[in-house]
């Protein structure tokens, strides 16, 4: 009988423990959302447009998820006339390439009518957001944040008592069909600078709140944002004496941004996912690609509103400053700060914007790089023409996107879905980056770095003068399925001198770097990570014009890819018979 007598307490004790497996397998969850994405009429600075928009919002909906989710958006197209795709900015996509969202490189655009399933873990907690990466759809609108947050349990790295994500964008009145034919057409006809600067979607055009509010406060005359929400400012709500967590995440086209808190110092915390070594700062730079969290105190006098200011950096700014209001909860919202908004740092104050990234370096715990490298890469940044056209190129190649995505086709070895020589790994030594090209000889390209799989590659990206001479801008570069270490800044040409000054100490990890003009910029990565990654320049038109690059590695490991990501272009749809075999 005695066994009998057990089997329940064995029963009880086994369920216990199996009860705390399931719990912990399940405390990362799967998080389902269903999505359309169609053109809308929004107001984003107070005029109405034509906008990108999801489930009738603009910007998108933000995703909360926590470290360890499994992220599920069914994505149905619900344009007219043209495809689209979702990239998820920053998620490195371990396991999932053809999800990563990116039109000719992992799967083919999204038909308009059809739907495709992004599924795909968000393994490390941070700030990160999505946009649209076909055409120059991120331009058009569709955009959004996704923030994910510590495992259930665990906790950051950092306190702060509530917080709030500001995603910045730059907007323009000219639709993007008519930006695209602008800047493929010869002569190229530039964009210009934008109307707008968004926060959260909301701008106020032709309405310098800064500049036209009074000392009273109270309100601004013929301000076109009044009685209309959509685009009045954000009012971030805060009690006294405590400390907030602001996430803040740049998705614009074009413009690098500056940001400030009238009267209150922040704290760098965060950078692209990965925590930092804190350090405190009036404004920072934030280019696109790049997300940041800063902690900040309200210690402050509770009875005034301040100004959250935003403005553009290294270019001659034609666009007003964005504003967001800092709310002490003491004050009633609707008046509007007496203070007047904060300086940021005149456009071209280069010093201010390479001082700060300098300072930036990863927190103690953080992974630190290989010592050694196994390929390096040199990439050179020019602005050429090709038989007429304006063009951006690196090391003379400006890249046009194939029909089939590379990921099928790498995998399936479909050797005439793409060109299949290398870009080269370097240029000429003697090239003078202080003047404009020299030699109209850029070619169109969409061959692809192989990169060996599980080695340490350095990139240096080196910066020249554009077209016109005594210009050199500047360009974000963004990685996607990695974070890289940023090694260091430098100006001029880059020599191999140079790499004494490589910090390996602790550099810090990021997706998106910046080089400054004329200057150059090393980072180092290692290929652990199977897939066809994008590497560009995060400026929409410059992508659009040529500006990027696509490393491969370790493509034979990647497992079944989704039908829907291979059967397009001339030679996709034979990769479907295939992979089935
Ligand atoms: Cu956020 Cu390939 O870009
Ligand atoms: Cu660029």
């Amino acid at each position: 009988m005695a066994p009998t007598r057990i089997t329940p307490i064995c029963l009880l004790v086994y369920l216990c423990f199996f009860g705390v497996f399931v719990k912990s397998v399940l405390g990362a969850k799967a998080r389902h959302f269903k999505w359309e994405v169609e053109y809308m009429f929004g107001a984003p600075d107070c005029l109405e447009h034509v906008v990108m928009g999801i489930n009738g919002q603009f910007p998108g909906p933000t995703i909360k998820a926590r470290a360890g989710d499994t992220v599920v958006v069914h994505l149905t197209n619900k344009l007219h006339t043209e495809g689209v795709v979702i990239h998820w900015h920053g998620i490195r996509q371990l396991g999932t390439p053809w999800a990563d969202g990116t039109a000719s490189i992992s799967q083919c655009a999204i038909n308009p009518g059809e739907t495709f399933v992004y599924r795909f873990k968000v393994d490390k907690a941070g700030t990160y957001f999505y946009h649209g990466h076909y055409g120059m759809q991120r331009s058009a609108g569709l955009y959004g944040l996704l923030i994910v947050d510590v495992e259930e349990g665990k906790k950051e790295a950092f306190q702060y008592d509530g917080e709030f994500s500001l995603l910045l964008s730059d907007w323009w009145h000219k639709g993007v069909h008519d930006q695209e034919v602008d800047l493929s057409a010869n002569p190229m006809r530039w964009i210009g600078e934008p109307q707008s600067l968004l926060i959260n979607g909301r701008g106020q055009y032709n309405c310098s709140l800064a500049a036209a509010h009074n000392s009273k406060g109270n309100g601004v005359p013929g301000c076109r944002f009044r009685g209309n929400e959509q685009c009045a400012p954000n009012i971030l709500h805060v009690k006294p004496n405590k400390t907030y967590r602001l996430r803040v995440a740049s998705t614009t086209a074009l413009a690098s941004l500056n940001l400030a808190i009238g009267k209150h110092k922040m704290v760098m915390v965060e950078a692209d996912g990965n925590y930092l070594k804190p350090f405190s700062v009036n404004d920072f730079d934030i280019y696109s690609g790049e997300t940041y969290s800063v902690l900040f105190r309200t210690d402050q006098r509770p009875t005034d509103n301040y100004w959250i200011l935003v403005g553009v950096r290294g270019r001659e700014p034609r666009t007003p400053q964005g504003l967001a209001i800092l709310h002490y909860q003491s004050t009633t919202a609707s008046k509007l700060p007496t203070l007047p908004p904060p300086q940021t740092p005149l456009w071209n104050d280069y010093a201010h914007s390479k001082s700060f990234s300098n300072q930036i370096r990863a927190s103690s715990g953080s992974p630190k790089p290989p010592v050694n490298h196994d390929r390096r890469i040199f990439l050179l940044n020019t602005q050429n023409r090709i038989d007429g056209y304006t063009k951006w190129a690196i090391n003379n190649v400006s890249l046009t996107l194939p029909s089939t995505p590379y990921l099928g086709s790498i995998k399936h070895r479909l050797t005439d879905a793409f060109d299949q020589k290398s870009p080269p790994d370097t240029f000429l030594n003697t090239y003078d980056i202080m003047r404009p090209p020299p030699n109209p000889n850029s070619t169109y390209g969409n061959g692809v770095y192989m990169l060996k799989f599980n080695t340490t590659i350095d990139v240096i990206l080196q910066n020249a003068n554009a077209l016109n001479p005594n210009v050199s801008e500047i360009h974000p570069w963004h990685l996607h399925g990695h974070d890289f270490w940023v090694l260091g800044y430098g100006e001029g040409m880059f020599s191999n001198r140079d790499e004494k000054k490589f910090n390996l100490k602790n550099p810090p990890l990021k997706n998106t770097v910046v080089i400054f003009p004329y200057g150059w910029t090393a980072l180092r990565f290692v290929t652990d990570n199977p897939g066809v990654w994008a590497f560009h320049c995060h400026i929409e038109p410059h992508l659009h014009m040529g500006m990027g690059v696509v490393f491969a590695e370790g493509v034979h490991l990647v497992g079944k890819i989704p039908d829907e990501a291979l059967s397009c272009g001339l030679t996709g749809k034979m990769l479907m018979g295939k992979q089935h075999n």
